[in-house]
């Protein structure tokens, strides 16, 4: 059995992630580490890594990203791989994990969904194909979401960004200025209510033609189960930033 430390295991997806390992054969959780302290499954939850004494093979981290440094702190001192599954990290923290993969191996994706990866896949060839359109990402989700945009809209668009002849400007509100569309600029939008678990639109618009790819997520579960599939495929990995791509590729 894979011994995960869970970061966040009393949020909405540690719970999620807690009821899938009690399940499985292959994972266990051998503690939580939560500002929220609170005990709902067979395993203590810590309020942070100092006190965590149990003998650990991976962290899974979906919390928060003031949490980031304490797990990176951990996993390195310890030598231990992380999935970091936080969305909202800043430029800055987004370097430390390129700064951790250096010593320990570090997984890393806004979506832990295959669909929603695959959908970035499609995204790129549309806009191969689809020279000249105009690219809008629509993303939406429930009422208690931190960040927005979300981290998947952001990841979308930078893989629609990579695939472009000229970078395009990331535009997230039409409200504070009053000028027509420019060519070179992706729209981006987050709509918040009730209890979407998460749904994202990337909208290719031409002249006389709409092109939409869709991804809608009914439940948390296919978050939970990509991270521990992740968990599983980063045991005795080498150092280095790994993501979804490699998963699926099996690398
Ligand atoms: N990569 C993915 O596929 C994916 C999917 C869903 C959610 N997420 C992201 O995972 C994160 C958690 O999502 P959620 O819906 O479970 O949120 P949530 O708010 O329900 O849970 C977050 C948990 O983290 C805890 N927490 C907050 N700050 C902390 C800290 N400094 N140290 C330790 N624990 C801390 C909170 O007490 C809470 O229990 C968010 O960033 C979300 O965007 C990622």
């Amino acid at each position: 059995m894979i011994k995960i430390a869970l970061v966040g295991a009393n949020g909405r997806m540690g719970q999620v992630i807690s009821r899938m390992a009690a399940d499985s054969d292959k994972v266990e959780i051998v503690c939580g580490i939560d500002i929220n302290t609170q005990k709902n499954f067979d395993y203590p939850v810590y309020e942070s890594f100092d006190d965590v004494t149990e003998e650990i093979d991976v962290i899974i981290d979906f919390s928060h990203h003031n949490s980031l440094l304490g797990t990176l702190c951990y996993a390195t001192k310890y030598e231990k791989p992380a999935v970091i599954a936080t969305t909202g990290l800043t430029e800055e923290k987004k370097n430390c994990l390129e700064i951790a993969s250096k010593k320990i191996p570090i997984f890393f994706s806004a979506n832990m969904s295959l669909g929603v990866n695959l959908i970035i896949e499609l995204a790129k060839k549309a806009t191969q194909v689809l020279n000249g359109f105009d690219i809008e990402i629509i993303e939406k989700h429930h009422n208690q979401k931190l960040d927005a945009p979300s981290g998947t809209a952001l990841a979308i668009a930078d893989a629609i960004n990579e695939t472009l002849e000229e970078p395009a400007e990331y535009i997230y509100d039409r409200h504070s200025s009053r000028k027509k569309r420019s060519k070179n600029e992706i729209g981006i939008h987050a709509v918040r209510g009730g209890t979407i678990v998460g749904e994202h639109d990337i909208l290719f618009a031409g002249c006389d033609e709409i092109i939409e790819i869709k991804h809608t997520a009914t439940s948390r579960e296919i978050f939970a189960s990509g991270a521990l599939s992740a968990a599983i495929f980063m045991y005795g990995k080498k150092r280095g930033m790994y993501s979804m791509s490699d998963l699926i590729k099996g690398e």
